[in-house]
């Protein structure tokens, strides 16, 4: 299991006014499971998935991310836990406009510290990974909107983490590079990793293993087949 949530949730104070933004949640992220996360939006999924994600500190109950105690965890701590542990993917792709497609790739193991020699090597298999092996030099600006997804999940996965976290990856894909994302998330799971997806999009149930709705604030199991109907 690589991450526990025990009653898990958050609060957000502005000025007088407290916002539940998710309310105590048990849930569980395995190894080899693509987990889809849906509901409305300000629902709190991006809240969910930034608490599993070691972003934000929980409000209360306990969260276990990979056998560490997060609540426990100095901010220092939970950086590094973060930085081994978790692949990031967006919707907006986030990737840094004036790196080529390469050095996006290696941002999260230059933040490592590691040698260069090592970060090259491992940027390659990333790229190989997801196919982009010869628009390693390009710009992002360069690339098309699906290309540009698949930069962000070599990135993801270039520091072998345990856990890919990803919130909308599809919503700005054309149907063709929403098949090549989705298939390369789902084989990710299938390596070994967890997997977790935020989306509107029903047609990711077909990639899915397990799902939950999130409703304000309130996460609930949904049954695979009834998304899929
Ligand atoms: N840093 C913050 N400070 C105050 N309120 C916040 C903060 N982050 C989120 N919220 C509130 O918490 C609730 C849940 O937000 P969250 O971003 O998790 O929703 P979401 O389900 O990801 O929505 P969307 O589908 O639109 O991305 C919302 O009401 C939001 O306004
Ligand atoms: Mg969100």
């Amino acid at each position: 299991m690589l991450a526990r949530l025990e009653g898990v949730g958050k609060k957000y104070q502005t000025g007088d006014q407290t916002i539940v933004a998710l309310q105590a949640t048990d849930l569980e992220l395995r190894a080899q499971e693509l987990l889809l996360i849906i509901g409305p939006s300000g629902s709190g999924k991006t809240t969910l998935l930034s608490l599993i994600g070691c972003v934000i500190y929980p409000s209360f109950g306990e969260l276990y991310v990979d056998g560490h105690h997060v609540n426990r965890m100095r901010a220092n701590e939970l950086a590094q836990l973060r930085l081994r542990t978790v692949g990031f993917v967006f919707q907006q792709f986030n990737l840094l406009a004036p790196l080529t497609a390469a050095e996006n790739v290696a941002v999260p193991l230059k933040l490592q510290g590691l040698p260069g020699a090592t970060i090259r090597k491992r940027v390659d298999e990333a790229l190989e990974m997801v196919g982009m092996t010869d628009r390693r030099k390009n710009l992002p600006k360069q690339l098309s909107g699906g290309q540009q997804q698949r930069i962000a999940i070599a990135r993801a996965l270039v520091s072998d983490p345990k856990i890919i976290l990803c919130d909308e990856p599809t919503g700005s894909l054309d149907k063709d590079s929403f098949g090549v994302v989705m298939t390369e998330l789902r084989q990710l799971a299938k390596d070994g990793k967890s997997v977790a997806v935020v989306t509107h999009d029903p047609r990711l149930a077909a990639y899915a293993d397990r799902a939950v709705e999130v409703k304000n604030g309130y996460v609930n199991h949904v049954e695979i087949e009834a998304l899929k109907s």
